[in-house]
């Protein structure tokens, strides 16, 4: 029996622990901050439920041979305690989250070949605590090494498309690309379709344009027409759908803007790279947001 904890069952991670657990060969626990008795998931396929074992005090927990985290980027200190008690000598972390960053900040707490970083692409919506709305069945891309390797077949009872890439680090910048325009949505606070103001997609090509220069000389293989590509998708997109920055500045929640665009920011200045866009955004959205 493979043992699994996962932190965090929000959006992501309550869908990802509820289908993990229809595999009875896994004995899957959820950490959790707000406690639940079942997970109760709408899939595209129809609805699934989940009984985990839901621990709310790392107390409870004891080494696991995975950990899963699947809180925001900004909750990754209280999530500490969870894996002082989780991670063993052979404990595997799987990171799922946005972001170029998901390595760095559990490097104190075990290798970097035993932590899976993971470009998630699962649309889902928690509407209570254990209810959540996945709304399509969705992807989640991992490097192509043992641990990544061994973190797919955790999937394989699943319609999740779970899969390696030899290049994970261009599918994250990807991923940030599309994330990092976003943040003219959670600055005006209006969804999708504001990007058919061709001066609004002009800012967001902008955003894009520096996330591309400094994903480059980070190592990561992105187009040129990358910047359209990602107007694109946002004009594709139901004009009245919000992203999650967005949401959580409307209800007044912290954002993973450092995640999505500051980063761009720390990142640049490492390389030289000037990127005036993405530190007015955060320097907008964080006075705004005060
Ligand atoms: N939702 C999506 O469609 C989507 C798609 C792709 C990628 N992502 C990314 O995936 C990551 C997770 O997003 P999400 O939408 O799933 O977030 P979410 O719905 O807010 O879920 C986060 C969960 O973490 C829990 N949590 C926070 N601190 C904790 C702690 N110390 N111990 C235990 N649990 C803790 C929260 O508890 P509470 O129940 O108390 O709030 C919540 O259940 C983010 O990086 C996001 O950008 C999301």
């Amino acid at each position: 029996m493979t043992t699994l904890a996962l932190i965090g069952p929000g959006a992501v991670g309550g869908t990802v622990a509820a289908w993990l657990a229809q595999n009875p060969d896994l004995s899957v626990v959820v950490c959790a901050r707000t406690p639940f008795e079942t997970l109760e998931i709408e899939t595209p396929g129809g609805a699934i439920s989940a009984r985990p074992t839901v621990f709310t005090h790392p107390s409870q927990a004891s080494p696991v041979d995975w950990v899963l985290i699947a809180t925001k980027t900004y909750d990754t200190a209280s999530a500490e305690g969870w894996l002082e008690a989780l991670v063993g000598p052979q404990t595997r972390l799987a990171v799922l989250r946005n972001g170029v960053e998901h390595v760095e900040p559990f490097l104190d707490r075990l290798p970097a070949e035993r932590i899976v970083p993971a470009v998630v692409d699962i649309p889902a919506e928690r509407g209570a605590p254990g209810r959540i709305v996945q709304r399509r069945d969705g992807s989640i891309k991992v490097p192509d090494d043992a641990a990544g390797r061994a973190f797919v077949a955790l999937f394989a009872h699943t319609p999740i498309a779970v899969s390696t890439t030899p290049d994970f680090k261009t599918e994250a910048w990807k991923k940030l690309a599309l994330n990092c325009a976003g943040a003219v949505n959670a600055l005006v606070l209006k969804p999708a379709g504001v990007v058919h103001d061709e001066a609004i997609a002009e800012v967001m090509r902008t955003l894009v344009r520096e996330c591309v220069a400094v994903g480059r000389a980070e190592g990561a293989d992105l187009a040129d027409d990358l910047p359209d590509t990602v107007i694109a998708n946002y004009r594709g997109a139901p004009a009245d759908s919000v992203n999650s920055l967005h949401a959580d500045r409307a209800a007044g929640r912290p954002m993973e803007l450092d995640a999505r665009n500051g980063v761009i920011v720390r990142r640049g200045a490492k390389h030289g790279i000037a990127t005036p866009a993405n530190a007015m955004v955060v320097a907008l959205i964080n006075a705004a947001a005060e």
